[in-house]
């Protein structure tokens, strides 16, 4: 009797997810290079989502295969895919959330910027489709240089009329992740309490942890923020290094830019108590763009926390004020592409 009601009840779910078991939201994801190395593992986190009722999978080739295998999972979201520019419109129809991580990844020896001359114009073409197609949406951008390719997509979006500062955001997530995960190996620290702001940009020295707003509080010595600092500004690097030309970071990304997924559709599912960190436009500093923490809601950034930015250590306060030039360069560089382009 056991045996057949454990039966039943395998069948009875079976069916339920065959059938379609109900999500518990219905938002629409696209992920725009879906084929790549973050786009598949990303798009399997976005599958196993129970606030998902569609994925929509784009990509210039080979999404095909990833949208067959993706589809077997018996979890709720359908999976749908769009090959080349001739269906990206179709893709982008009726999403709320637009994650963008198309585009060329680094191999050792280059920066981020390297990459901007190919992946400006990608982004330029992506952003385009999503202004035709959902204006409404959440954009995350990962495609780097993030410190460029986001001002790229808010040029754009202006030009086409649609801007909303509110709802565009360049994806930092990881750069939070690392800095958990290093602060809580250094400090014997239980990883799922530790909570690191991370701000400024995503480059090099751009991107600034803030380790005296660490929670729960933990005292450094200098020694211990100037290495932990300068691991996770290298940690992009460390990892370019031991693909050795294989590319970059993929799957802490994907990890990472699913986390900031969830985090959206939590906030437009009407969850009042959203904090992520992304790379905004801002006026926390004279720059028009700045990565921090930001209340998430149904619309958008609701609001900056401009608290992570006063009381401030002497290092903190010195490294906010030697990444503004970088940082500044790097906005400059997106917004003449974009315009010169208009
Ligand atoms: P990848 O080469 O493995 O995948 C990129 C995918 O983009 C490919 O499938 C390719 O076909 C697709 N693509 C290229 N042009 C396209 C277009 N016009 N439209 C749609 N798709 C297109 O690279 P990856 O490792 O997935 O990295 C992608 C990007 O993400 C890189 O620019 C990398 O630097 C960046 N990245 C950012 C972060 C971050 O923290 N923000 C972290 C890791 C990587
Ligand atoms: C990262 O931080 O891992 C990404 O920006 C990829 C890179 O080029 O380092």
């Amino acid at each position: 009797a056991l045996r057949s009601s454990f039966t039943r009840k395998a069948q009875k779910s079976e069916q339920r997810s065959q059938y379609g078991l109900q999500p518990q939201a219905s938002f629409k994801v696209a992920v725009l290079g879906a084929a790549g190395g973050i786009g598949q593992p990303l798009a399997l986190l976005i599958k196993m989502s129970p606030l998902v009722s569609a994925l929509h999978l784009y990509d210039i080739a080979n999404v095909k295969g990833v949208a067959a295998d993706l589809s077997h999972c018996n979890t709720p979201s359908q999976v749908l895919e769009f090959t080349g520019p001739s269906e990206l419109a179709n893709g982008l129809k009726g999403v709320n959330v637009v994650v963008i991580p198309a585009g060329v990844p680094r191999k050792p020896g280059m920066t981020r910027d390297d990459l901007f001359n190919i992946n400006a114009n990608i982004v330029k073409t992506l952003v385009e489709a999503v202004a035709d197609n959902c204006p409404d949406a959440f954009i995350h951008i990962i495609s780097n240089p993030v410190n460029s390719t986001v001002p790229i997509a808010a040029e754009i979006l202006k030009q086409k009329g649609v801007y909303d500062p509110k709802k565009l955001f360049g994806v930092t997530t990881l750069d939070v992740v690392r800095a958990n995960t290093f602060v809580a190996q250094k400090k014997n620290l239980k990883l799922i309490d530790v909570d690191v702001p991370v701000v400024g940009g995503h480059a090099g020295k751009t991107i600034l942890p803030l380790l005296s707003k660490t929670k729960p509080s933990v005292s450094f010595t200098d020694e211990e923020v100037e290495e932990l600092t300068v691991r996770i500004q290298n940690a992009g690097t460390e990892v370019v290094e031991a693909k050795a030309g294989a590319g970059s970071a993929t799957l802490s990304m994907a990890y990472a830019a699913a986390r900031f997924v969830e985090s959206s559709l939590r906030a437009l599912d009407g969850d009042g108590d959203v904090y992520e960190c992304a790379f905004v436009e801002s006026n926390l500093t004279e720059l028009p763009f700045f990565a921090s923490r930001v209340k998430i809601g149904r619309k958008g950034v609701e609001a900056l926390v401009s608290s992570d930015l006063q009381g401030l250590t002497e290092y903190e306060q010195k490294a906010v004020e030697a990444l503004k030039p970088e940082l500044k360069a790097s906005i400059e560089k997106g917004v003449a592409f974009a315009q010169k382009q208009a």
